[in-house]
């Protein structure tokens, strides 16, 4: 196939995310495959408008397939919010030749995207974010490894919470997303799971008359995760304590759930979503967004996509309350 694209840019923007790093590597290695130059964009739409750029030859992405983080930086950019810097965005991807421009990141990045597309640059955008939280695809780069994280931090508190009978609050990770907290929730039968989605899910008398219910009945000790947001850990931990007399504990898992080397699953959905977003370039693709829906890979207009509204696993959700207290 004849590329319509001669030069294309590739930037991560908004918060890293681990494969960030694979996709990146993909979009270079499928790009040159094709004849197409590439330009790695440092530090997102940032760097793209102070033109702080880097040639990628095959040989700039090798070895990081399995590394965490970003070898292009990241950051987040008010500015491109504003008409008169997507304009000089947009004219600095022409004088460097760069005629299309993949961006890697959430919603945000796809509405950076988006405003460049509207000024004449052609940009396909993959999910990168921890979250899980972009509705048009079932999957976002980093959600696994970060999941993982969590699921291998509270079985590490599962051990001192039963040793000594606790209550162990852990706050994770999610914006305004409860993905992170459910999926981590099952994976680990915590007691309790507590989502921004689901307002009733913080019914504290109902937490402290379950714990102490579920006392006489010999759990001796609990797991309750919080996603973030929704109400501080170290609050609720010591509300729990007052309330039942039970010794708590609070855990902020942070930014740990946002490094390490990724999992199979993130690097192959990087490594494909990366592809295919170089192959869209090439046919001409513009304003698109990559997504994984029913075990496929497909494409849907950013703006659709953007108005699409997440849908969070509320059945793993009800179903741990199901299967995960006495
Ligand atoms: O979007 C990813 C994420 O890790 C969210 O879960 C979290 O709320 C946010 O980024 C934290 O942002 P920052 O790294 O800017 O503190």
């Amino acid at each position: 196939m004849e590329s319509k694209v001669r030069k294309i840019g590739v930037l991560t923007s908004g918060g890293d995310a681990q494969g960030m790093n694979a996709a990146i590597r993909a979009v270079v290695r499928r790009a040159l495959d094709m004849g197409i130059e590439v330009v790695g964009i440092r530090r997102g739409f940032y760097g793209l408008l102070h033109e702080d750029f880097m040639e990628l030859k095959a040989s700039s992405v090798s070895n990081i397939i399995q590394q965490g983080g970003t070898v292009l930086f990241t950051a987040r950019c008010l500015e491109m919010l504003e008409l008169e810097y997507q304009k000089k965005a947009a004219d600095i991807c022409r004088k460097h030749g760069i005629e299309g421009l993949v961006v890697i990141g959430g919603d945000g990045s796809f509405m950076g995207a988006h405003t460049l597309s509207k000024q004449g640059i052609n940009v396909v955008g993959i999910p990168g974010t921890i979250d899980r939280d972009i509705a048009c695809t079932d999957y976002t780069i980093g959600f696994d490894t970060a999941v993982n994280v969590v699921y291998d931090a509270v079985c590490r508190l599962r051990d001192t919470s039963e040793s000594h009978e606790r209550c162990n609050v852990v706050e994770v990770m999610g914006r305004h997303c409860g993905e992170i907290a459910i999926w981590s929730g099952i994976a680990t039968g915590a007691d309790y799971v507590i989502i921004p989605e689901v307002p009733e899910s913080n019914d504290f008398d109902k937490i402290v008359a379950d714990i102490t219910e579920n006392r006489k009945k010999g759990k001796m000790h609990n797991i309750i995760i919080v996603a973030e947001g929704v109400e501080g850990s170290r609050d609720l931990a010591k509300r729990i304590q007052e309330a039942t007399g039970i010794d708590s504990r609070y855990t902020v898992l942070g930014h740990i759930q946002r490094g390490g080397r990724p999992t199979v699953r993130d690097v192959k959905h990087a490594s494909m979503m990366g592809s295919y977003a170089v192959e869209l370039l090439a046919k001409g693709g513009d304003n698109r967004v990559v997504a994984y829906v029913d075990s496929k890979y497909v494409d849907f207009d950013i703006n659709e996509a953007l108005a699409m509204k997440k849908k969070p696993s509320l059945d793993v959700w009800e179903t741990n309350n199901k299967i995960s207290s006495y």
